[in-house]
């Protein structure tokens, strides 16, 4: 109910001018340390699941905030984890794709073979902001072969327009914020 989710939300903390002027960040690392908001966050993500958990296979999660709850989201659902790493990290043959940030730019990778054919993939991450990570994401499970069936995203920065970029796939966010 509302209280849970005025709960979750307490526990997010905003620091302004990081990591850099103009960048109200987000943290939701206190949401982690806290077991009351962890759990309900990890309740609401699988009650706001974008599609139903039989229409996916697998969660792919984004470094290094999708590490953090994507595989206790897949545990507690019976999925397998994809690590979606930041570059350099994974033993060769990678796939890459790079992509630009709010802040920087990137290149993940995913270890080749981690992806079954037509394997369908829930994206997971803590924030969209551009959408930029969430898209280069979604770019590499598909040239992996396999389908994104959905995103989960625990935060939207709104004014950005970030799921926008996502194109006709179905996405679900706990808590917006400017
Ligand atoms: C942050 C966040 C998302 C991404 C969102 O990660 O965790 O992955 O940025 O931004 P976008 O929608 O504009 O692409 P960051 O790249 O800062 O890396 P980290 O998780 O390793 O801290
Ligand atoms: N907060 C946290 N993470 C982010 C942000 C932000 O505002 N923008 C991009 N990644």
């Amino acid at each position: 109910g509302q209280d849970n989710a005025d709960y979750l939300i307490s526990r997010i903390r905003s620091i302004p001018g990081f990591p850099k002027e103009g960048i109200n960040f987000r943290d939701f690392m206190p949401v982690l340390a806290d077991a009351k908001a962890f759990g309900l966050m990890l309740d609401a993500l699988e009650q706001a699941l974008p599609v139903p958990a039989d229409e996916f296979d697998a969660i792919a999660g984004l470094e290094a905030r999708g590490f953090l709850f994507g595989p206790a989201l897949a545990a507690r659902l019976g999925k397998g984890f994809i690590a979606v790493r930041k570059a350099g990290k994974l033993p060769p043959e990678t796939i890459g794709e790079s992509y630009a940030l709010e802040y920087g730019t990137a290149t993940i990778e995913i270890e080749s073979g981690m992806v079954a054919p037509g394997e369908r993939v829930l994206i997971v991450d803590d924030l969209i902001a551009t959408g930029g990570t969430a898209k280069a994401a979604a770019d590499l499970i598909r040239r992996a072969g396999g389908e994104v069936a959905g995103f989960s995203f625990v935060m939207e920065l709104i004014g950005l327009d970030g799921l926008a970029v996502l194109g006709d796939v179905p996405s679900s966010t706990l808590v917006t914020m400017p």
